[in-house]
């Protein structure tokens, strides 16, 4: 039996049962203002152990580990000053570092699939409040299973690995929605493993440097996580669509029609305004939506390339990706 608990209504009952699950080595599915995260006691084996077993996560993709204030990130890894710099800009907030672990960090080395560097991000929201609550931090990756789209609701979290889980804590919809910006600084340069819910522009204005995307940062080693088929939904997706086919859902944005809407199942628009902000949000939930109508395809129309655009067009690019 899964348990869910309204977070804004029973707030002391959700933090209480939270902490005593987590204490029993369980994993609790919490809100982040990303999307909704599977989380357990990062420094205890067999709770991680379970994360890896629920998701069907191959082992090998590390997790990344939550904290609730610097002295506790302090605790477990290291910051050269231009990763402080950004964490103290950014967190709490979707931003993740990969940073050398300390050699007396508790955090087990299963969270970080045996690497010397560990991801760490302090969450925003009533996620964070669970953690200051444990006094531990959690390793936490998306509450669904390896492959499948991220859940930015409770709803989506029960529907996947409901049954599987004890408690589930409901906070409404994900205010952001894509999951957090991957970034690992290494001799001076900031490189981006992973576009998400902090705009790249933001970071470049911050530390007045060009963030290295794969492409220019030479040597690549990309997160170990991001295979290339990911975000996967059962129909097919066809990126850029000009056109609409039988049959198809459409997801759209800004408000442009496209030549050949009446074929569609049905018709999304990730934002009639233009706003790349709420397209970000409502991206998990109306590809999952585009799926349940039973549409063979899902056509996305044109979306510009700027700002959060950047990690909504990833995440389409990897949901379109060949399957194995
Ligand atoms: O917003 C988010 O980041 C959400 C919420 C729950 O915090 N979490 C999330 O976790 O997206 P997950 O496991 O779905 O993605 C974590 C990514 C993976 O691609 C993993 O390979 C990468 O982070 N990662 C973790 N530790 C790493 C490390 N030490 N070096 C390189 N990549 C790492
Ligand atoms: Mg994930």
């Amino acid at each position: 039996m899964t348990l869910i608990i309204d977070t804004r209504t029973e707030p002391d009952r959700a933090l209480a049962l939270a902490c005593e699950t987590l204490g029993q080595g369980l994993p609790v599915a919490i809100p982040t203002e990303t999307v909704y995260g599977l989380a357990a006691d990062a420094t205890n084996p067999d709770a991680i152990s379970r994360i890896y077993e629920m998701k069907g996560r191959p082992r090998f993709n590390p997790l990344i580990c939550h904290v609730s204030d610097f002295a506790m990130a302090e605790a477990y890894v290291s910051f050269d000053p231009l990763s402080r710099q950004l964490a103290e800009a950014f967190w709490p907030g979707p931003l993740t570092l990969i940073l050398p672990i300390k050699p007396d960090s508790t955090v087990h080395p299963l969270a970080s699939a045996g690497l010397d560097t560990l991801g760490i991000r302090m969450p925003d929201g009533f996620s964070r409040a669970v953690i200051q609550r444990y006094g531990k931090p959690l390793a936490a990756p998306s509450a669904n299973t390896s492959g499948k789209i991220s859940p930015t609701s409770a709803a989506h979290v029960e529907a996947d690995l409901g049954g599987k889980l004890a408690l589930i804590l409901d906070a409404g919809p994900a205010e952001i929605g894509l999951e957090s910006t991957i970034l690992k600084v290494e001799d001076g340069e900031i490189r981006l493993l992973r576009p998400g819910g902090l705009d790249v522009a933001d970071i470049e204005a911050l530390t007045g440097k060009t963030v290295l995307r794969p492409e220019t940062a030479g040597a690549v080693i990309e997160a170990p996580g991001m295979l290339a088929s990911h975000y996967a939904p059962g129909a097919t997706v066809r990126l850029n669509a000009e056109d609409v086919k039988a049959g198809e859902a459409l997801i759209r944005f800004g408000g442009a029609k496209l030549p050949g809407e009446g074929n569609a199942i049905v018709v999304l628009d990730l934002s009639p305004t233009g706003d790349l902000r709420e397209a970000a949000a409502n991206l998990f939930a109306y590809m999952k939506e585009a799926d349940a109508s039973g549409a063979a395809t899902i056509a996305f129309g044109p979306i510009p390339n700027e700002g959060l655009g950047e990690a909504i067009i990833d995440r389409i690019e990897r949901a379109a990706a060949p399957r194995d």
